[in-house]
């Protein structure tokens, strides 16, 4: 949680400066390159969309959890790959950090990728890469937007405990903290609601839910017979105490395997399933949020076309440090040695 001054001041360049956002990386950007591999690994983009169909195909939750572990690679470090690396004794991974703890899965979708690639073009391509590339076609999947991905990042050769648990928001952060977390990484308010349209699909757990169906749920939503039976639904399997913390629900209860814009339409129903969702529209301090929420509820295109920008701007968060004595790694697991 960012000190209430810097909230504060946040909250003037948000309302004034609209999409003003800090360059924190952008400046020293060493640029991607659309064909990148063209010459070095021209099949890489047809492999793993190859893997990417087979495990959609097999089960549609598997788009969310490449999705989210982008995301999560993405706001650590940059997008180095290092969500990916495990623990060893030298190395402290981020998968045990509180927010990724249990909550992190899908790695071995990007180990049969990486394998994959391995044996087509042995040490070329970055598991930083796979993952981006990855995202973007599990998103076309379950039916979303296309966008042309950037390629050229380079592996880390450290992971990011402390900084997962500090940079990447939790299911009852406030708008304010969230907007301070985007903004930290380059990415502006518009990015924070277009981005936060990948709850679309995925579920959540009950550990990240509670607070919000015991919560304000029944304020926001306005107790309609509709919204009340959807509640009923969450807290029977959401009890309010009990062990039932990894229980599952979808975040997007109307159509959870879908890649539309139907989120949208459920925060302005008030039925958000995280806290921090229905923040975008609900929070007295989402004058702009809230307005953007609903230009995306009433024009699918509109956030299609700002998602896919917005994922390329967050994909080009780089890691500087990884361009100096970056690797592409052979395992995605573990650092070359
Ligand atoms: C804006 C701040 C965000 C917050 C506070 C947030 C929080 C969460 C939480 C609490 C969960 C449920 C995890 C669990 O219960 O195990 C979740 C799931 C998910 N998040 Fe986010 N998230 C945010 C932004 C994003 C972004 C930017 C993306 C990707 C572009 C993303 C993609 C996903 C996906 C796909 C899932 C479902 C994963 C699954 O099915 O296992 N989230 N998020
Ligand atoms: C992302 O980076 C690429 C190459 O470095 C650049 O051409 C592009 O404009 C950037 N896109 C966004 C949305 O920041």
């Amino acid at each position: 949680m960012a000190p209430r001054f810097l909230q504060c001041f946040l909250l003037v360049l948000v309302v004034f400066l609209d999409d003003f956002s800090v360059s924190l990386h952008a400046s020293q950007d060493p640029p991607l390159k659309l064909d990148y591999y063209e010459s070095t690994c021209p099949s890489v983009l047809e492999i793993v969309r190859k893997e990417m169909e087979c495990a959609v195909l097999s089960d549609p939750r598997n788009a969310a959890l490449i999705l989210r572990l982008h995301f999560h690679d993405c706001f650590v470090q940059g997008c180095d790959g290092s969500v990916l690396l495990d623990d060893t004794y030298t190395l402290k991974g981020e998968k045990k950090a509180s927010i990724n703890d249990h909550a992190l899965k899908g790695f071995n979708i990007i180990d049969r990728i990486k394998n994959k690639l391995e044996s087509e073009c042995p040490g070329t391509v970055s598991c930083a890469d796979i993952l981006t590339v990855a995202a973007r076609d599990a998103t076309i999947l379950v039916g979303g937007p296309y966008w042309d991905v950037p390629l050229g990042r380079k592996d880390s050769k450290t992971a990011g405990y402390e900084l997962a648990t500090s940079n990447l928001p939790g299911a009852n952060e406030g708008l304010l903290s969230m907007i301070s977390k985007f903004l930290y990484q380059g990415l502006s308010v518009t990015d924070l609601v277009a981005l936060s349209g990948a709850h679309t699909i995925g579920m959540a757990r009950c550990v990240n839910f509670r607070d919000r169906i015991y919560g304000d749920y029944e304020t926001t939503s306005g107790m309609s017979p509709v919204s009340d039976s959807n509640l009923n639904n969450l807290r029977t399997i959401c009890p309010a105490t009990g062990g039932e913390d990894n229980k599952e629900s979808a975040m997007d209860s109307v159509t959870p395997n879908l890649f539309d814009n139907s989120f949208y339409h459920l925060l302005l129903k008030g039925q958000g399933l995280l806290n921090s969702d229905q923040e975008l529209y609900s929070s007295i301090w989402g004058i702009e949020t809230k307005k953007l929420v609903q230009k995306y509820a009433e024009n699918p295109v509109a956030f299609f076309e700002q998602f896919s920008e917005s994922m390329v701007k967050m994909g080009n968060i780089t890691n500087d440090q990884s361009f100096v004595d970056g690797e592409v790694r052979k395992n995605c697991r573990f650092v070359n040695t």
